[in-house]
């Protein structure tokens, strides 16, 4: 049984926060640092922010957790059995980074990046600590979602992913092990739903509004219970070859990101942080459509808790 027992977040931005309140719940002395006082700072308010939603969602509290701010990465890592890496997605970044890990962290230290995508295979070459480096890819918000991906590199060792799938286990959260691939699999799912979904609302076959009802209600509400291989069983294998021999040959193949996305970028209308991408925002709503959104996944979240012996 793996035990670690402290923990440090490089990076407080929008992922480390909430990291930390995860990891201290689990009984993690837990220290959180980042180069920048200002983003530490408002890594105060996010942790307490997180450690509200883990309330709410009757989170298991083991005791003995802790967090600490620092700004001294030595400070920070010195005692950690657990490195989490959650700096901003970059490569060169995200090399030195894990050079000063190798060099000050403890050596049987599990060293995981949560990046996006970048290969860990890349973050860790050349490094004397490839063989303790892995992906520990959160989905955000990294307090709501219970599971993360564990990603190995060509050099990662074995064990280190199976204490690590272990550690994730131990407070609750699902763990899912990948070989290395672009995207990783979860956002490769993402993405490919995305494309599908900008391509038939650019060609005008169903409106935004319509378009998120229809995956929110269909889709998405059906996914949470049944995976989607469990439910090719369900539908029949019969049934997706032969949809499947026709169908796929009309879904969306584009290898470039649609003009609905790029002129939208191009005028400035990034989404909720500029009041405007597809739909428009108010500045009053968005505070409210984040608590309301937040309370939902709580519920939903619970509800599927709730109902983990059934399955
Ligand atoms: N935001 C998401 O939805 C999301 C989801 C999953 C994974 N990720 C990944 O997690 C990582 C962090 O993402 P984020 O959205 O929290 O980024 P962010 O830009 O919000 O925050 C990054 C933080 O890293 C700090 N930083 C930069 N250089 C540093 C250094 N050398 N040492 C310590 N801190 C440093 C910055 O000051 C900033 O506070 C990225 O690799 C990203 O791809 C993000």
């Amino acid at each position: 049984m793996v035990a670690y027992e402290t923990a440090a977040i490089i990076g407080t931005g929008t992922m480390g926060p909430g990291m930390g309140a995860v990891l201290e719940r689990a009984g993690l002395k837990t220290f959180l640092f980042d180069i920048d006082s200002a983003a530490l700072d408002r890594a105060r308010a996010g942790v307490d922010l997180a450690s509200g939603v883990l309330d709410r969602l009757d989170a298991p509290q083991v005791p003995g957790g802790s967090i600490h701010f620092s700004m001294g990465l030595e400070e920070a890592v010195r005692e950690a059995d657990l490195v989490i890496e959650a700096v901003s997605e970059n490569l060169d970044l995200k090399k030195k980074v894990f050079e000063d890990l190798v060099a000050l962290a403890p050596e049987a230290a599990v060293l995981a990046s949560n990046t996006s995508g970048i290969p860990i295979t890349k973050i860790a070459e050349g490094s004397d600590g490839a063989p303790r480096i892995i992906g520990m890819h959160w989905s955000n918000p990294p307090h709501l979602i219970p599971m993360i991906e564990v990603v190995q590199g060509d050099q990662t060792s074995a064990t280190v992913k199976d204490e690590l799938r272990e550690f994730i286990q131990s407070f609750g959260y699902e763990a899912v092990s990948e070989r290395e691939v672009p995207g990783f699999v979860e956002n490769r799912i993402l993405y490919a739903i995305l494309r599908e979904v900008v391509e038939l609302v650019e060609r005008g076959i169903i409106s935004h509004a319509d378009m998120d009802t229809c995956v929110k209600w269909g889709i998405g509400f059906k996914l949470a219970v049944i995976g989607p291989l469990e439910l090719i069983d369900m539908a029949g294998l019969d049934i997706y070859n032969s949809v499947g021999s026709y169908l796929n040959q009309d879904l969306s193949t584009a290898s470039t990101v649609s003009s609905m996305i790029t002129d939208r970028v191009a005028e400035g209308r990034l989404g909720m942080k500029t009041l405007g991408g597809i739909y428009d925002y108010d500045a009053d709503d968005i505070k409210a459509l984040g608590a309301a959104r937040a309370a939902k996944l709580i519920a939903v979240r619970k509800a599927l808790e709730g109902n983990k012996g059934g399955e």
